[in-house]
């Protein structure tokens, strides 16, 4: 095993297959990630939700994330040779221009990330670019937006006319273009995962955007059966049934990398 980097998951694409994403917000459960077979950590701006009890991600700091890429960082570790890629969110309005994201990106690279993903359409192809040219790995995260969730009128599925599926295609292809590295699409009909995965040249990783993509991301604690409330379509519990933590984790990479997750039932047709 080697340590996953942006070649790794372009290889992994480019071979057909496919990998698996997973949030980590403390060192604990980082350090299972990489023997897990999880290729990527995501440090999601979700800990407003999971870690901080808010209810949206809005209010997360840029100190808060931070703070939460340095833990994720240290339990992964410097050496490990099965260590995953760190990717991290810039959290609401830190990334308005281009210099503010730059900033903000540079203090989430010096803590331990490798990425930095940022939410929104045609608007951040500007920054997408500045950021790439100054070597800074961008993700951009389409589809349903959590951090402007009051914009969209709440947590619903995107892409579900013509009109807005064609727009997260057209910008998913403007931000690939502008450099982006990896592409996230949440919350889409399957239709409009294939059509963004037929279209972008970077690895595409869903969320409730069927399995047209090269991989899948789930939020830590809804794959482990500890959110309470209703759940999303898309959320599986790998814990039920399993004996660990551990083993729920390596569950979801093993069903991710061949295939079985996401099933029609997690999936918006
Ligand atoms: O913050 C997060 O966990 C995310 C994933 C849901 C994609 O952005
Ligand atoms: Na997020």
């Amino acid at each position: 095993l080697a340590r996953t980097t942006l070649s790794t998951l372009d290889r992994i694409k480019a071979q057909g297959e496919r990998f698996a994403v997973l949030t980590a917000y403390d060192a604990s459960f980082a350090a299972m990630m990489g023997p897990a077979g999880i290729s990527v950590v995501l440090v999601g701006d979700s800990l407003g939700m999971v870690v901080q009890g808010r209810g949206a991600t809005t209010p997360v700091t840029l100190d808060e994330m931070v703070y939460h890429t340095h833990c994720v960082a240290r339990g992964i570790g410097e050496g490990a040779a099965d260590a995953p890629l760190i990717m991290a969110d810039l959290p609401f309005m830190t990334y308005a221009t281009p210099q503010d994201a730059a900033r903000s990106a540079a203090a989430l690279m010096r803590a331990g990330a490798s990425v930095v993903k940022l939410e929104g359409g045609a608007w951040l192809a500007d920054t997408v670019c500045f950021l790439a040219e100054r070597g800074i790995p961008v993700c951009a995260h389409l589809g349903l937006t959590p951090q402007t969730t009051d914009m969209l009128g709440g947590y619903k599925v995107q892409g579900k006319t013509d009109e807005s599926a064609a727009r997260i295609v057209s910008e998913a292809t403007l931000l690939d273009a502008a450099g982006a590295r990896l592409v996230l699409l949440e919350c889409v009909p399957d239709a409009v995962g294939r059509a963004v995965r037929e279209t972008v040249a970077a690895p595409l990783i869903g969320i409730g955007a069927g399995p047209h993509t090269d991989a899948q991301v789930l939020v830590l604690h809804d794959m482990l059966g500890l959110s309470p409330g209703r759940k999303a379509r898309f959320v599986k519990n790998y814990l039920a049934g399993r004996d660990s933590a551990q083993a729920a984790i390596a569950a979801f990479a093993e069903d991710v990398r061949s295939g079985a997750y996401p099933a029609p039932e997690h999936c918006y047709g």
